[in-house]
C-alpha cells in the first residue's frame, strides 16, 4: 500500500492534515505553544475577534453537562482584532502554524472594521472564519446564524474585504435545518461551510433553583452535539453536491473525524477536545493516520461523502 497522505483541500486552500483546532478552545493560540506544537496541525482557528475588546458574559462560565458534553458561556471575550494582530498572530506564525481567523460582530458594520483589519493580514492568513452565531443588534433577539439573508450579507461584506482570503462562513445549529441558510451563504460568497458551532442549553442548580451558568444559558458542545453536527454536515453535503464542508461537533477520536469525511466533510475541528488535552488534536492526526493505515485507505479525501443510506 502506498504512503498515507493527509494533505487536505478545504476549497482552495491546501493543508499537510484535515485537524484543525477550533475557535475559542485553543486558548488564544500563542499561549499554549510550550505545551503543544500547532505546526503539526492542518490549521488553528483563533478565538473570534471583534474590533474592540470584548468582555464577555459574566462568571461562571463553564459547566460539565450530561453525556460528557459541556455548556459554555464565555460570551466572545477577547482582546479585540489589533492586539491580536500585534500579539498572539506573530507567536503563532514564528511557531509555524496556519492561522485561520474568526472574526464577530454585533452589526454589518462591526463585521467590516474587524474584516479591514485582518484583510491587512492576508498573506499570514490561510482563511477567515465568520462566526455568525451572535446577537445581530440590527435585528434583536435574533442571531446573524438563524436568518438566511442576515448571514448572505456579513459573508458578502466580509468577502469583498479580505479578498483574495478564502472565506468559511460558521454556522448554527439551531434551526430545524441548516441548509438554507447554508445555501445563502454559499451564495453571498463563502468559500466554505463550517458546520457547526454550539447548540443553546441551559443546566440548572437545583438546589439553590438558578441556572448553572452566570449567562443564564449557554452553548453544548462536545460528545452530545456529534450527532447533530454530523447530521448537519450529511444535509449541507446533499444540498451543496461538492461544496467544500468542515465539521465540527464532538471530535476526539478517529472514528468521529471519519464520520465528519463520510458524510461529506473534507476536514474537522476540535473544540471541547482542545479544553480536556491541547494536545488532542496533534495525537488525532497520529491516530488517523494509523487508522488510515489500518483500513488500506491512502488519503482521507477518498472518504469524503462516500456514506450511503
Ligand atoms: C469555551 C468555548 C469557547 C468557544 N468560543 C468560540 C468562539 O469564540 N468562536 C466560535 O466560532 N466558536 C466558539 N466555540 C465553539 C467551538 O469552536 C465549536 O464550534 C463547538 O464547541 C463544537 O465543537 P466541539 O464539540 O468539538 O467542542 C467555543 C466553544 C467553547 C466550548
Amino acid at each position: 500500500m502506498r504512503q498515507v497522505d493527509l494533505r487536505t483541500e478545504i476549497g482552495e486552500v491546501v493543508l499537510p492534515n484535515p485537524v484543525l483546532a477550533a475557535s475559542g478552545c485553543f486558548g488564544a493560540g500563542a499561549e499554549l505553544l510550550g505545551v503543544v506544537d500547532p505546526s503539526r496541525l492542518g490549521a488553528v482557528v483563533s478565538k473570534s475577534m471583534s474590533f474592540a475588546p470584548w468582555e464577555g458574559n459574566p462568571a461562571p462560565r463553564l459547566a460539565p453537562a450530561p453525556g460528557g458534553g459541556m455548556l459554555n458561556a464565555v460570551g466572545l471575550q477577547n482582546p479585540g482584532v489589533e492586539h491580536w494582530a500585534k500579539e498572539e498572530l506573530p507567536r503563532l506564525l514564528s511557531a509555524g502554524a496556519r492561522v485561520v481567523a474568526s472574526i464577530w460582530g454585533t452589526s454589518v458594520d462591526e463585521y467590516i472594521a474587524t474584516a479591514k483589519r485582518v484583510g491587512v493580514l492576508a498573506e499570514d492568513l490561510v482563511a477567515v472564519e465568520v462566526n455568525v452565531s451572535c446577537p445581530n443588534l440590527e435585528s434583536p433577539g435574533e442571531m446573524f446564524a438563524h436568518s438566511p439573508i442576515h448571514t448572505a450579507a456579513v459573508v458578502r461584506a466580509v468577502k469583498k474585504e479580505v479578498a483574495p482570503l478564502p472565506v468559511w462562513a460558521k454556522l448554527s445549529p439551531n434551526l430545524p435545518s441548516v441548509v438554507e441558510v447554508a445555501r445563502a451563504a454559499a451564495d453571498a460568497g463563502a468559500d466554505a461551510l463550517v458546520l457547526v458551532n454550539t447548540l443553546i442549553g441551559l443546566l440548572l442548580d437545583v438546589e439553590r433553583r438558578v441556572p448553572l451558568l452566570g449567562n443564564g444559558t449557554g452553548g453544548l458542545s462536545g460528545p452530545p452535539l456529534h450527532p447533530i453536527a454530523l447530521r448537519a454536515v450529511y444535509e449541507c453535503a446533499q444540498a451543496l453536491p461538492g461544496f467544500p464542508l468542515v465539521g465540527v461537533g464532538g471530535v476526539s477520536r478517529p472514528s468521529h473525524a471519519v464520520a465528519f469525511f463520510l458524510a461529506g466533510a473534507s476536514a474537522v475541528e476540535l473544540g471541547a477536545a482542545h479544553l480536556a488535552d491541547p494536545a488532542a488534536g496533534v495525537k488525532l492526526v497520529r491516530s488517523l493516520r494509523r487508522w488510515c493505515r489500518r483500513h488500506k485507505v491512502c488519503t482521507t479525501a477518498e472518504l469524503v461523502g462516500t456514506a450511503h443510506f
